[in-house]
């Protein structure tokens, strides 16, 4: 079956998280992607967190599957003879190097638009045009800036940042959304264009809710889906909601069975608003499906802890997953914290290729998440991330260099 992105050529000039998680997705949907390293080194998380010495690392290789790899020295004159056939010959070039780096390499964007005028030029940068906009940005500086930070943990507790990598691969999702819609507009166009994900645009992109609720509290000096409307506590921005839902339906995180000994024994649970006598019922409350103290979504909002923890003496008798089948016959929503080790084991997910078992020449088999986006005419077929340099001879030859001119580059270290 053919592919979405058959026939795109990507340059791939990206390393570390953000920008590896673009071009992945991109390879994922069939664009030929080639991944473009310093010889010697590459990539520089290759030899990050390593689990075994001496071999690509599982942050290398977890994020960089289905591309191709060549090394090549941009900074040397017969490396950026290379590169800039490379430019005359790929539709996209994407980079998340520190600021300015591509300018002083000698590829500014009029160079680039003069070797290829078709040529998407696009980047992650930690911020866009502004004060920062020199400095260099890893993850959790995304997480801190782009407003994830102060709303995320609790009340009492400091700001947190989240596992989930929004900053890195949240910028990487939002930068190949932002290449395939510049693809479809070279189509009447012509011409290539800029694109930039600032990774504090990304995060706050992501963080959209807590800007709502920041003109909310600025009008109404309350909110009261917060923990913190119950004692009235607000201050001028938006504060930690712990594990509060954030939406119109109230939810929290309550104990499981077991959760003395395990630290993921535990159930999110939400007390959708049609439910309610459902609920009551169940834990063994019927009072409350007619006490005007507790009838009405309204008159349960201050009281909203209290009935977390009379829900949660009922979930601390059932496991998690006993609880989530419970719950489930009755329409009540909830999910099961799940760690990362029941995820990894977790069947239907494989079934489904988010989970994917590769094997890799020099470490052996391990597991990876596959493309999230499934796509019903362009299948991902998930396949082993490249070694440095696997494919520089071939690609070179594709370039129209001898085997000669290759020896030459190679001896010359420019490869
Ligand atoms: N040949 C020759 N030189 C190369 C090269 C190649 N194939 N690939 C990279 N280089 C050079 C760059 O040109 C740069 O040189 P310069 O400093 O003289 O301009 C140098 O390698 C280092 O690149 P840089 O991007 O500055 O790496 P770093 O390790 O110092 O910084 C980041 C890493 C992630 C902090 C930085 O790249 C960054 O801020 N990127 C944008 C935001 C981002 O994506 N952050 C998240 C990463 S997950």
């Amino acid at each position: 079956m053919g592919k979405a992105l058959e026939g795109v050529r990507i340059l791939d000039f990206t390393h570390v998280q953000s920008g590896p998680t673009c071009t992945q997705l991109l390879a994922w949907f069939g664009a030929d992607v080639i991944k473009v390293e310093r010889a010697g080194e590459g990539d520089a998380t290759r030899g990050q967190l390593r689990d075994i010495a001496g071999v690509d690392s599982l942050y290398f290789t977890m994020l960089n599957h289905n591309k191709r790899s060549m090394t090549l020295d941009t900074k040397r004159p017969d490396g950026k003879k290379v590169l800039e056939k490379l430019i005359q010959d790929c539709d996209v070039l994407v980079e998340n190097f520190a600021p300015g780096a591509l300018d002083r390499m000698g590829f500014s964007w009029e160079r680039i638009q003069e070797l290829n005028p078709r040529m998407i030029v696009a980047s992650v940068k930690g911020f866009g045009p502004g004060p920062y906009e020199h400095c260099k940005v890893y993850e959790n500086v995304a997480q801190c800036t782009g407003g994830a930070a102060a709303t995320t943990g609790f009340d009492d507790g400091p700001p947190l940042v989240s596992g989930a990598q929004i900053g890195d691969s949240g910028s990487g999702l939002h930068l190949a959304l932002g290449i395939v819609t510049a693809l479809y507009q070279r189509n009447t166009t012509g011409r290539g264009q800029k694109v930039l994900t600032a990774m504090q645009d990304a995060v706050l992109n992501l963080c959209r809710v807590k800007l709502r609720d920041q003109q909310r509290l600025e009008r109404n000096g309350v909110m009261e889906e917060y923990p913190q409307f119950a004692d009235g506590q607000f201050g001028e921005s938006v504060p930690r909601a712990g594990n509060a839902s954030g939406g119109g339906q109230p939810g929290w995180i309550l104990k499981c069975k077991g959760w003395e000994t395990d630290p993921n024994a535990y159930i999110y649970f939400i007390a959708q608003a049609q439910v309610w006598p459902a609920v009551c019922k169940l834990i063994g409350r019927e009072e409350w499906i007619t006490d005007p103290d507790y009838a009405t979504p309204r008159a349960r909002l201050p009281r909203l802890m209290a009935i977390f923890a009379a829900v949660e003496e009922w979930s601390t008798t059932h496991t998690k997953f006993e609880a989530m089948d419970i719950l489930n016959k009755f329409d009540i929503p909830c999910g099961p914290i799940l760690s990362m080790k029941e995820i990894a084991e977790d069947p239907s997910l494989r079934a489904t290729g988010t989970i994917v078992e590769v094997d890799h020449p020099e470490r052996g088999p391990y597991l990876t998440v596959g493309n999230p986006i499934k796509l019903s005419d362009s299948p991902t077929e998930v396949r082993r991330s490249p070694l440095l340099g696997e494919h520089t001879d071939e690609l070179l030859s594709g370039l129209g260099y001898s085997e000669d001119q290759i020896r030459r580059l190679r001896e010359e270290r420019v490869i």
